[in-house]
């Protein structure tokens, strides 16, 4: 090792060394005092569908995701692939988001950051964007100032299952050690690391889930998941982030967790029209199986149903 190389690597340290997923109570500032932090664990039955489109205006909006010019580093706590400056960024509206957001950079967690109904995932990628037109500062002073998207990986055996994260596991060798300079500049295509389903998710507002923790972030976390083979999972066991963990413990929920549409009640209401319908017409077997299953209450569903208020309090009835 000659002695830039040393100093570089000392001056790499120093930096990464001044926080530690291992000493998350030592976060500094809203990392602790702060109410809204991320990540969560989102429980389905506690999240609202929006079926007014108060607050989830339409479909999200992806625009210039196949062709994205990226480049790779291992900062430390993860591995990240920033759009190269310069290079056209993707965009992202719609949904719960008001206005254009740039894509920055997306970056692992393994296990991941969010739970869903208590289940934690092995994997979860986080696209970052910014309020298009705010600088980096600006954005992190405000609520909306950024979006994350999040994206749940599950592991499964055999090489059919490396479409998602073929892209980019030739980048991951490379990544092994720390090294804060860029590398590995290639195109990606974008919307093959969204889930299945990009219309189907969680959104709320959340935080970094980094210091400074800023609370500056719409979170929409997407609820199916991708499929990833255990041998490309095998490769992150090796890339060295500074401790045992890359991911953040859950914070109190606290607030308002949404469902889009096209989660929840795409699948969940014809369904629940047919349990409705089957229910008038005396026809009470569907009710008898479920309630047999232990998987709802069922008179709370029917109240709901008959309500209309049905804030997916069962959603699991029907899958
Ligand atoms: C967002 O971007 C689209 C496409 O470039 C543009 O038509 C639209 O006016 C932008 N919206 C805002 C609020 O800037
Ligand atoms: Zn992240």
């Amino acid at each position: 090792m000659n002695s830039f190389v040393i100093i570089a690597s000392i001056i790499g340290l120093a930096q990464g060394a001044q926080w530690s997923y291992d000493y998350e109570t030592q976060w500094p500032g809203v990392c602790r005092s702060g109410t809204q932090q991320s990540p969560i664990n989102i429980m389905t039955q506690d999240a609202l569908v929006d079926k007014h489109g108060a607050h989830i205006r339409g479909p999200l909006q992806f625009r210039g995701y196949s062709n994205v010019h990226v480049e790779a580093t291992n900062n430390g706590h993860t591995l990240k692939w920033s759009n190269v400056i310069g290079t056209p960024a993707p965009t992202l509206s719609g949904g719960p988001l008001r206005g254009n957001y740039t894509f920055l950079q997306f970056h692992l967690h393994w296990l991941s950051e969010h739970a869903i109904d208590g289940m934690k995932y092995p994997l979860e990628i986080h696209m970052v964007h910014i309020k298009t037109g705010l600088t980096l500062e600006e954005a992190l002073s405000r609520d909306d100032g950024l979006t994350v998207i999040g994206v749940m990986c599950e592991l499964h055996t055999g090489p059919e299952n490396e479409d998602a994260l073929k892209q980019i596991m030739p980048d991951v060798p490379s990544l092994v050690d720390r090294n804060e300079n860029p590398h590995d500049a290639s195109f990606i295509d974008l919307s093959r690391l969204l889930s299945p389903n990009p219309q189907s998710y969680y959104t709320y507002h959340g935080s970094l889930t980094t210091p400074q923790c800023q609370e500056a972030v719409t979170w929409i976390v997407m609820d199916q998941p991708l499929h990833i083979s255990d041998n490309q999972y095998k490769q992150f066991s090796k890339v060295d982030v500074g401790g045992m963990f890359n991911y953040r413990s859950l914070q109190p929920v606290n607030r308002v967790v949404y469902r889009s549409v096209a989660s929840g009640s795409s699948i969940v209401t014809p369904g629940l029209l047919t349990l409705l319908v089957s229910t008038i017409n005396g026809l009470a077997s569907n009710l008898y199986y479920y309630a047999k299953k232990g998987k709802c209450l069922i008179t709370n569903a029917k109240k709901k149903i008959i309500t209309g208020i049905w804030t997916a309090e069962c959603p699991k009835l029907l899958n």
